[in-house]
């Protein structure tokens, strides 16, 4: 996915806009580029491959001057990742400069009607056709940009946050959005901030227009935001008040975002809990729950669809409310649920989870849901964003911001939105009694200060993780509740550290992958005290048969495993059920550590993007 930056007022917009920028690198940063409108009145556009630390040097000796612009952070889908692909794109006659998120689906055929009309192109990009598209219509139908945009957009098929300059009009930006998240800030001198986030916008002012989907806005210095849609119906915005602080989106000290986010998890889950569980901890309150009681502890089936590492907590979550409410839960990779022609009845709740809540194909599954008429809950982090909009009701996990692109804190807050979640519909159901739930949630609430204690084996982690930063794979073992956290862990090393890895069922081992274990295959056992302890004791010796090398997550006090495992890491006790919210701290924590030591990019993993907005 990409990022989309705008600025128009009286300041100076360049600096706006780098840093606007660099609050939205994490959604892609293949290629950069920035337009302003300068002081004299020209249109220039400036790119760079790489980060965006690479446009500010490509800037230096330009002519940055000028109030208004639009910048854009690239990750590509269409076109190799260059400077000429990169964004903005010029109009043909370089008078519109354009950026945009998205992907236009119908770009060839609208290219090849306007080469027909004698317009050639520079780049590869769906992007591209976009501008010229619009400024051949403005030019051959002699009218107003927003009415090109207009006429434009009816003949798009895709999805798109867009943005345009226009040289003849320095005062405005004209956007719009389909499917691809663009935000408004509203500045206090009549100026716009734009963006595809409300990060870059929180520096400047607390006042904010969510665009919806098929929503055009016009920003013009001094006037009135006004929204329109394609057929210029006026559109009513509603501002929003938002509460990102500056130091939330700062890396407080510590190197990477991903070492401060894995830090920051025991204050997360309290801010996650808090007025959900009341002071005497022994009773959990989701407004979601109450206000959709009957819909959810009626369900006949529970269909959870997630990507990534919210479909690793999706997994937590149905073993959570299989045990707890007696309900069938399945779960689904969102990309192949909206395709597979699934079975849907009116009486599912489709639980979709996200961290950014704008995943494509999380959106997707949630309107194919929606349209089978089943009942569609949430469980996001980014407020606003369009998951929590298009479902009918949901819990926002609070964990704040999540910048590494390697998610660590959304993980754990969505394991402890489900794990609420379970409990109270549990409670609804009369499915656990009342004595049990009380004591789990009280030990829920219990799991930050674990979480504390977790968080002290960083030193001994950092002092084991040069020892595999050799290894071409690894394994991670668990079962139960752990097989999910064995996944994540594995799925944590591939991301930063590009070691290949593979999450198992410590049972399932002996199935095939045993064949690939010898003395060079390290293998990660998550081997918490649980029903399943003793099992896992015998998948770690049978590891040991054949020379694997060993290194065993273990409950304090455990005095067995010490035998079999090369290197044991103790974590505090809990509840089965909550042992993913501890045992997945020490694997994020090597996965960050070996990455480090590989001297890799932790924050900005090669090829990745934060939010895959994309298909
Ligand atoms: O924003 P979402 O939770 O919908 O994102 C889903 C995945 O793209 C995401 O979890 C991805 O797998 C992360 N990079 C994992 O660290």
């Amino acid at each position: 996915m990409c990022g989309i930056v705008g600025y128009i007022g009286e300041k100076k917009a360049y600096p706006i806009l780098i840093k606007g920028l660099q609050c939205l690198e994490y959604r892609g940063y293949d290629s950069a580029g920035i337009a302003l409108i300068s002081e004299s009145g020209s249109l220039n556009v400036y790119k760079a491959k790489g980060k965006v630390a690479d446009l500010k040097v490509f800037c230096e000796d330009k002519d940055v001057t000028g109030t208004a612009g639009i910048a854009h952070t690239r990750w590509a889908t269409h076109g190799e990742p260059n400077s000429t692909n990169a964004h903005p794109h010029y109009s043909a006659s370089g008078r519109l400069a354009l950026i945009h998120n998205g992907i236009i689906e119908n770009y060839l055929t609208l290219k090849e009607k306007l080469i027909a009309r004698g317009i050639s192109f520079k780049s590869v990009t769906d992007t591209e056709v976009l501008v010229q598209l619009i400024e051949h219509i403005m030019i051959s139908n002699d009218i107003t940009l927003l009415e090109a945009v207009q006429v434009a957009l009816h003949q798009v098929i895709g999805a798109y946050a867009i943005a345009i300059l226009d040289r003849r009009h320095p005062d405005t930006i004209v956007c719009a959005r389909q499917s691809s998240p663009l935000v408004v800030g509203l500045g206090a001198e009549g100026d716009y901030y734009l963006a595809s986030d409300a990060s870059p916008i929180a520096e400047y002012t607390d006042r904010v227009v969510y665009l919806n989907d098929g929503d055009i806005a016009v920003l013009q210095l001094g006037k009135a935001l006004k929204v329109v849609n394609i057929d210029n119906e006026t559109q009513h915005p509603n501002v929003k008040q938002i509460d990102v602080t500056l130091g939330q989106l700062e890396k407080g000290g510590y190197p990477f975002f991903m070492l401060k986010e894995i830090f920051e998890q025991p204050a997360c889950l309290r801010d996650c809990m808090r007025g959900r569980i009341n002071v005497d901890a022994d009773r959990i309150t989701l407004s979601a729950v109450i206000d959709y009681c009957e819909k959810l502890v009626s369900a006949r089936r529970i269909v959870i669809v997630a990507c990534g590492t919210s479909w690793h907590a999706g997994l937590i979550g149905k073993q959570l409310i299989e045990s707890l409410c007696r309900i069938p839960v399945e779960v689904e990779y969102a990309s192949e649920f909206r395709y597979r022609d699934p079975v849907i009845y009116p009486d599912d709740v489709v639980i979709a989870i996200s961290q950014s809540g704008e995943t494509a194909d999380t959106l997707a599954a949630i309107e194919l849901a929606r349209q089978a008429g089943a009942f569609v809950f949430g469980v996001c982090n980014a407020i606003g964003a369009s998951i929590p909009r298009q479902t009918q009701t949901g819990v926002y996990i609070h964990v704040g911001p999540e910048i590494g692109v390697a998610s660590t804190k959304a993980f754990t807050g969505q394991v402890t939105v489900l794990s609420m979640l379970a409990l109270c519909m549990a409670n609804e159901r009369h499915t656990i009694p009342v004595e049990l739930y009380k004591e789990m949630v009280r030990e829920l609430t219990l799991i930050p200060a674990k979480m504390e204690k977790a968080l002290k084996t960083n030193e001994q982690i950092e002092r084991l993780a040069p020892i595999f930063t050799y290894a071409r794979n690894c394994l991670y073992l668990g079962r139960g509740y752990n097989y999910p956290v064995a996944l994540e862990g594995a799925l944590k090393l591939k991301e930063i550290s590009y070691i290949h890895a593979e999450g198992y069922p410590a049972a399932e081992m002996k199935h095939g992958p045993i064949a690939l274990i010898d003395s060079e295959m390290p293998v990660f056992v998550i081997a918490t005290r649980d029903r399943l302890y003793e099992k896992v004791i015998s998948n770690i010796q049978e590891v040991r048969a054949r020379g694997g090398r060993v290194t065993a997550i273990v409950t304090e006090g455990d005095t067995q495993i010490q035998k079999f495992a090369d290197h044991i890491i103790t974590l505090p006790d809990t509840l089965e059920c909550f042992q993913p919210l501890i045992a997945s701290i020490p694997l994020q924590l090597l996965a960050y550590h070996i990455a480090v030591c590989k001297g890799k990019d932790v924050d900005r993993p090669r090829n990745l993007a934060k939010s895959v907005t994309v298909e």
